[in-house]
């Protein structure tokens, strides 16, 4: 079956690949679908953003669209930079904004350090009908950049004793927030059959 990723961002892309296509799926990104969108992300909530981006995504293809909406909720910044992670502080760089978090994280102790990865997906089957769900990961905020591996903030979410970027990405694609989220939707759409 084919579906469309409703997202150009190239880590996820690559990361819904390596999850969905054991599963029997054809995964193309909006642009392998020649599908020009860039939906400005103006909900409060990541549910909401991904429902825009899904349904704009949809009304272009009518074929089954996947999008979703992530980011990280740091607990000692009452959740920042959650909807926002993506352009937290108006900066360009993944490298600029794991910078910013880790300056107002910087009198903060180990303890307070907790952080979790949110992401929701929404779905919608060819016949139009939707399904949204959300997943976690928990993990706390270390104190400087380490690994090469992911992409965004993976270089300082720890995970245990090693960050999103030092796992290997078997491992993070088993256990990150897509997985769970990922996990609820094939739960949801193996129901419905
Ligand atoms: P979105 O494309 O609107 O979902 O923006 C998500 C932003 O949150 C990304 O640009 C990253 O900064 C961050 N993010 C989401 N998922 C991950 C992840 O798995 N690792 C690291 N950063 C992530």
């Amino acid at each position: 079956m084919k579906l469309v990723i409703a997202s150009n961002n190239k880590g996820k892309i690559r990361e819904y690949k390596q999850l969905l296509e054991p599963l029997g799926y054809e995964v193309i990104s909006q642009s392998e679908a020649g599908i020009d969108l860039n939906v400005e992300e103006t909900g409060s909530t990541f549910a909401e953003n991904s429902a825009l981006k899904a349904r704009a995504a949809y009304k272009l293809c009518g074929c089954a669209v996947l999008a979703d909406d992530s980011g990280l909720e740091i607990d000692a910044l009452n959740g920042e930079p959650g909807v926002y992670s993506a352009r937290y502080g108006g900066l360009d760089s993944d490298a600029e904004r794991t910078a910013l978090v880790l300056d107002r994280l910087k009198n903060v102790p180990n303890d307070k350090r907790g952080a979790n990865f949110t992401c929701t997906i929404h779905f919608i089957k060819t016949n139009g009908e939707e399904i949204a769900v959300e997943g976690k990961v928990f993990g706390k905020i270390g104190y400087e950049p380490v690994g090469e591996n992911g992409f965004g903030y993976d270089p300082i979410f720890m995970y245990g004793d090693k960050s999103f970027a030092q796992v290997d990405p078997e491992t993070k694609n088993s256990v990150s927030h897509r997985a769970n989220a990922l996990k609820k939707l094939i739960g949801a759409l193996k129901s419905d059959n």
